[in-house]
């Protein structure tokens, strides 16, 4: 098949509607971005998906507790995941949301299909259900004989009535797909837990549930509207429904798909049940089901309650959105875990990007203007540095099927060794002893060299930079096409005569931590402590005893609660239980001392500023897991409260 009818086909795994996007998701969402623009340049067909998964049980009870309706809710969610990846202009083809009409239409198409197999059939389950990840756990899997083995949350036991998959069936048919493909599962690491987890059995698959019924309805054909589908029989199911599959199918085309991005968290759904599923609908297998790992903080997963979220978009805002594309790829072998830090970005920003590539775009622009009026030819090139030349292009050649297999690091790491072979060169050559000497076809050659080596290593890095390196393509008078990867990459060509035009610095150097947030200063303030703590002592030793720092005030998270409810604790004349949302996925207990000033009744639906970092207490045997921030005077005690209602976990600043 010839490179421009190739198909690929890359996707994303839907986002849930819970939670807002932080740099995990963006991560995902990245790596993703950067195979489908890769393949776009090589010439291939390509189609690029993401989107957001929205029903279930978690968005359900998410949405009540804000006291909307799921739908209002995952619109909402949803409007921000695709404003957020629109900002960071991914380069999606289609945004699908499980909500679709189509992909409602081809879920239930799905399920009839595999219905009329005879790989569903209807009985009961009765099993250990972990609400938040959706997933039923036998008792042996639970941690303490209640915490779900995934998220350590605790689990609930369910009966109920249920359609159960037959994924029993599929175990030999899965063993022999791992077998015979062993980089299906990428990185191949990765594989051994999961070849362990199916060598030891497979269950059948509940499919249905009927204790809530936000979700796909089974086809009218089963003549059975108590069940509404499993979740992840339903979001699976995206990734074909969103080629319409069951609807209009002329996209089914880029099935099946070349890479299919996931956590590491979400392999076992995409790497058992997903392809057991395919094979039931006898559709063709993906080529790659790619787990990465976590990004935690100071060692420790982020979440909402912890207070040590990274947000991607203050990232991208503070140090550009391709530093931090740049710093996400380059970091962290793809499957291992990493930590995020602003250390290690900076140093990237300034090391990688400034000095070794930023830098030698300036060098081109100098040479060529104090030398040649900022004209380039190759035309001597191959005379003076055919070896050079060969080096290069072996690099580049050997680095591109690095991408497909998920070695992104390694394959950045090959691009650096190409840009070092032209800063080197310039060091070893002296363009200008060249030029003092009167070897005026020798400096234009090196300098010829340099502006090749350049262009090549931007068609190859736009996938992952792509403004800076539209600016560096710019000042190169050269356009990043398939045109010019065929030319320059591919056929391993010289550029034609070319005019540079000077361009502003691209990395300019960043000095200091560009992120103030609460946030991330909290954590931060745990990951370089011994740094932060001379800090604090030389402040201290300059400044009046009662005065903090602005990092100081910044440890503490103060937030906008809403009073969900309030009782009075037996025997205490003072304290009030108040369950308070502050935007979590369930709200905090707080036990607070304002019995003599409030009536339960009277807070219930007020807010009040929270105290969101306090570590949890016992007050009469309660645990509290926040405090109210109030103001006592002659006049009594008054809780502090937004001058007009703000939406619940706010912060204060
Ligand atoms: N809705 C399911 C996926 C269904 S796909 C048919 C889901 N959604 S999620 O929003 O919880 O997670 C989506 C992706 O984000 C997963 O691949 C998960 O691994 C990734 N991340 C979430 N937190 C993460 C980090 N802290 N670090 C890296 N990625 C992580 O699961």
């Amino acid at each position: 098949m010839s490179d421009s009818c190739k198909k690929v086909y890359i996707t994303t795994p839907i986002y849930y509607v819970n939670d807002v996007a932080h740099i995990g998701h963006a991560y995902t969402t990245i790596i993703a971005d950067m195979l489908a623009r890769y393949s776009r340049l090589v010439g291939y067909d390509t189609y690029f998906l993401t989107g957001t998964d929205e029903h279930g049980q978690k968005i359900a009870t998410s949405a009540e507790q804000r006291g909307k309706s799921p739908k209002e809710y995952a619109d909402e969610v949803s409007g921000k995941f695709k404003a957020l990846w629109d900002d960071f202009d991914i380069s999606y083809d289609k945004f699908i949301r499980t909500t679709d009409e189509e992909h409602k239409i081809g879920v239930q198409h799905a399920f009839t299909k595999m219905y009329e197999k005879g790989d569903i059939y209807k009985g009961t389950y009765e099993g250990n259900y972990c609400v938040s990840c959706e997933t039923f756990f036998t008792d042996a899997q639970l941690i303490d004989g209640e915490g779900c083995p995934d998220c350590g949350k605790p689990t609930s036991m369910i009966k109920e009535e249920s359609y159960f998959f037959k994924l029993s069936n599929y175990q030999e048919k899965l063993l022999k797909l791992y077998e015979e493909n062993p980089e299906f599962i990428l990185p191949k690491s990765k594989a051994k837990e999961i070849i362990n987890f199916v060598s030891g059995g497979l269950n059948d698959l509940s499919i249905s549930r009927t204790s809530f019924d936000w979700g796909v309805k089974l086809p009218d054909s089963m003549n059975d509207d108590k069940h509404v589908m499993y979740v992840w029989l339903d979001a699976l199911l995206n990734y074909i429904t969103a080629l319409g599959y069951g609807t209009d199918e002329a996209n089914m085309q880029y099935w099946p798909a070349k890479v299919q991005l996931v956590g590491k968290d979400i392999l076992r759904f995409h790497a058992i049940f997903w392809p057991a599923f395919l094979m039931s609908l006898e559709l063709p297998l993906p080529d790659h089901i790619a787990a990465h790992g976590w990004w935690t903080r100071d060692g420790e997963k982020m979440s909402k309650s912890k207070g040590n979220v990274v947000d991607p978009k203050e990232v991208a805002d503070a140090y550009g959105l391709d530093a931090f594309r740049y710093f996400m790829l380059r970091e962290v072998p793809f499957g291992q875990d990493g930590d995020f830090s602003q250390r290690a970005l900076m140093d990237r920003i300034n090391s990688d990007l400034g000095n070794d590539l930023g830098n030698l775009l300036n060098r081109i622009s100098g040479m060529s203007g104090k030398y040649f009026d900022f004209k380039i030819t190759s035309k001597d090139v191959e005379k003076y540095h055919q070896k050079e030349l060969d080096e290069v292009h072996t690099i580049l050649e050997n680095a591109q099927p690095l991408i497909y297999t998920m070695q992104i690091n390694r394959y950045l790491d090959e691009i650096w060794k190409v840009l070092t072979i032209g800063n080197k060169a310039i060091g070893d050559y002296e363009p200008w002893t060249m030029m003092k000497e009167g070897r005026e076809e020798e400096a234009m050659a090196l300098v010829a060299l340099i502006t090749n080596i350049m262009a090549k290593v931007a068609l190859l890095l736009e996938s992952v930079m792509p403004e800076k390196i539209g600016k560096i393509a710019g000042s190169l008078g050269i356009e990043i096409s398939t045109e010019s990867y065929n030319k320059l990459i591919k056929n391993k060509e010289l550029l034609e005569d070319v005019t540079i035009t000077k361009i502003d610095a691209l990395f300019p150097r960043i000095e200091e931590e560009l992120l103030v947030t609460a946030d991330i200063q909290k954590v931060e303030s745990k990951v370089e402590k011994p740094r932060k703590e001379a800090q604090k002592q030389k402040q201290q030793d300059q400044e009046p005893d009662n005065l903090i720092t602005i990092d100081q005030f910044f440890e503490t998270t103060l937030k906008i609660g809403t009073i969900l409810e309030a009782q009075e604790v037996p025997k205490s004349k003072k304290l009030l239980k108040l369950q308070v949302d502050v935007g979590e996925e369930t709200p905090r207990q707080i036990i607070a001392g304002i019995k003599e000033f409030y009536s339960a009744e009277s807070l219930v639906g007020t807010q009040a500023c929270v105290v969101a970092n306090l570590k949890p207490a016992k007050l009469m045997g309660m645990e509290s897991q926040g405090m109210l921030l109030a103001a006592k005077d002659e006049n009594g005690l008054h809780l502090l409260r937004p001058e007009a209602q703000k939406v619940a976990g706010t912060k204060v600043s």
